[in-house]
């Protein structure tokens, strides 16, 4: 625990949203191949998931692989999407324990079959535990989202001339609060297709720190720089 933060004052957001960033390049300086970068970025998730939701975070998302992420190479790709079978399979038990319910965001297609089927097993098994959300947006667009909400709305029946922003969002892939903060790491300052319709007010942070290495203490960092962060939602202060 970091002594020169005052924790008591911190202000938590309730949903913060991760660009998980920068592994192929935190193993490039490294001399490490980009699959080994994957490799302690997933790693690195974990903890700072749980860490996440110790603070009082009540939902943590995850930007782990966007639709767009299928243009890399066949080897890349396919190592992604074992770690993806070995992390949704090996740490259902540490969900559990910690009481997390994990929720997916994303398209199907052309996601393997076994990536899908641990996944799916996942979310069911930990759907009723209580102790905060872990979203993660895998084989995720936000333009796709978008679109596959309206189709879903068009099939609904639902009454168009009335829609409200409330009700649209509940056709989302999950019914889950705005995003609160977005934080990208690498230091690259772009949304990439992430949560496009969640993250309208969210405030941004970009620290230079590459995902590997973005731990528990750079988070509580995080929280310092989101305390001082003035909201306005377009109204004018002390109005
Ligand atoms: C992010 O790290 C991880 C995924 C996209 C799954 P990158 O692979 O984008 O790492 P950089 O940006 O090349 O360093
Ligand atoms: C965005 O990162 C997607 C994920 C982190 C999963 P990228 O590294 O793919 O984004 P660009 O290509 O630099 O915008
Ligand atoms: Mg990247």
């Amino acid at each position: 625990m970091n002594p020169d933060i005052d924790f008591a004052t911190l202000k938590i957001p309730r949903h913060v949203a991760i660009i998980v960033d920068g592994n192929g390049r935190w193993a490039k300086e490294r001399g490490l191949t980009r699959m080994q970068g994957h490799d302690a970025g997933f790693d690195n998730l974990k903890a700072l998931a749980k860490h996440m939701l110790k603070r009082g975070v009540q939902v943590a998302s995850f930007y782990v692989f966007s639709t767009e992420n299928f243009k890399r190479s066949v080897e890349e790709v396919g190592h992604l999407m074992d770690l993806f079978v070995m992390l949704y399979k090996h740490n259902l038990r540490d969900f559990m324990e910690n009481n997390i319910k994990v929720v997916f965001s994303g398209r199907d297609e052309p996601l393997p079959a076994k990536v899908m089927q641990v996944r799916d097993e996942l979310a069911e098994q930990t759907k009723n535990n209580t102790g905060g959300i872990v979203n993660f947006c895998l084989n995720y667009g936000g333009r796709a989202e978008i679109v596959d909400a309206v189709k879903k709305l068009a099939a609904s029946g639902a009454d168009i001339e009335n829609l409200t922003e409330e009700q649209f969002g509940k056709y989302l892939y999950q019914d889950l609060p705005d995003v609160d903060f977005m934080i990208r790491t690498s230091g690259e300052l772009r949304l990439s297709n992430f949560l496009l319709w969640q993250n309208s007010y969210a405030e941004f942070y970009f620290p230079e720190t590459k995902f590997p290495d973005f731990h528990e203490d750079d988070f509580d960092r995080a929280l310092v720089e989101y305390t001082r962060r003035d909201r306005r939602f377009g109204a004018i202060k002390n109005a």
